[in-house]
């Protein structure tokens, strides 16, 4: 018999096609809307692996519930959606999809610190709102980008390359992370920094940190009066890593420039909340990693991993 598999959202035969002799596929039938809870608990119970998705809480109750469970193939690298722990303790394998989406979410980062940085969105709105009569010297004129000093907190895969794409833009490079980055001070010429003096000294801070209890919050209104008055923020992380009040009294008070945000604390963020209000924040509905190519990737790179662990085999992307 085949093991089961449950994939928690719609996603494409051709993708799935390749895997047909390796698992007996069960699959919530709709692309844009998650499984419901209750339907979740109760596919796990017959389910050997899942395929989820960030929208989807691994958490004790699923796993209780879940009686042949041996793995869980999340498509995404972070995995704050997943009680890492209670897995192990119940003995089930958790995998995520990290390098499979580096480039594509480091694009979609410096897309978004160049668009704040130049006001990209705001000026294509001036158009729109019949707004444009004349060329003056200063109209829509933002920040330059080289010569300045992108601060990048979260120095993993990611984070080196949004560093590549900095060097490109002719900017010099600071980081803050957990340990030093040997590879990246030598091939990028990145300098350490605390995050306090990061903050200080940076033109660009760039959030590519995971969520944890420990960075939880850490943009808060401490870390915002620390940045420049002309500081450009960006988030491509997690939304659970900036206390978004602060991040918004830093905007209107012009502690801040402005801000290029992929990832909330609440997702989806409501069209009426405060921030979506301000011609200073770029809005994203995250989709750092969201091109056709990489997302096909992700998710090869799941039912690759659910294949590993499924028929005996070590999986591919372990989360340790
Ligand atoms: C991730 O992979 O963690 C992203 O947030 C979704 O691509």
């Amino acid at each position: 018999m085949k093991p089961v598999i449950y994939v928690t959202r719609k996603i494409p035969d051709h993708v799935l096609k390749p895997y047909e002799d390796s698992f007996d596929v069960r699959m919530w039938d709709q692309e844009e809307e998650p499984v419901p809870r209750d339907v979740l608990l109760r596919e796990v119970k017959s389910a050997d692996g899942i395929l989820c998705l960030l929208t989807e809480k691994v958490d004790k109750e699923l796993l209780d519930a879940a009686k042949h469970l041996k793995v869980v193939a999340n498509m995404a690298v972070g995995y704050d959606n997943i009680d890492v722990e209670a897995a192990r303790e119940h003995g089930v394998v958790v995998t995520n999809t990290p390098d499979v989406l580096t480039e594509t979410t480091a694009d979609l980062a410096f897309a978004l610190l160049v668009a704040a940085a130049r006001r990209i969105v705001e000026a294509t709105d001036y158009i729109r709102k019949g707004k444009w009569e004349h060329w003056s010297p200063y109209l829509l004129a933002g920040s330059d980008i080289y010569g300045k000093k992108i601060g990048i907190v979260g120095m993993g895969r990611i984070g080196e390359a949004v560093a590549r794409r900095a060097k490109g833009f002719g900017m010099s490079i600071l980081y803050h992370n957990r340990s030093r980055k040997e590879s990246a001070e030598r091939e990028l010429g990145a300098a350490y920094r605390g995050f306090t003096g990061l903050l200080q000294e940076a033109d660009f801070v760039v959030s590519l940190v995971p969520l944890t209890d420990e960075t939880k919050k850490m943009f808060d209104q401490d870390a915002f009066r620390n940045m420049k008055p002309s500081a450009v923020f960006v988030n491509v992380s997690r939304g659970g890593a900036v206390d978004e009040q602060a991040l918004y009294d830093a905007l209107v008070n012009e502690e801040i420039r402005t801000a290029g945000l992929d990832v909330f604390d609440q997702e989806p963020i409501a069209p009426d909340h405060p921030l979506m209000k301000l011609d200073s924040v770029i809005c994203l509905p995250h989709i750092g990693s969201a091109s056709v190519d990489t997302r096909t990737r992700m998710l090869e790179l799941c039912l690759d991993n659910l294949k590993a662990v499924l028929h005996g085999e070590q999986p591919i992307t372990p989360v340790r």
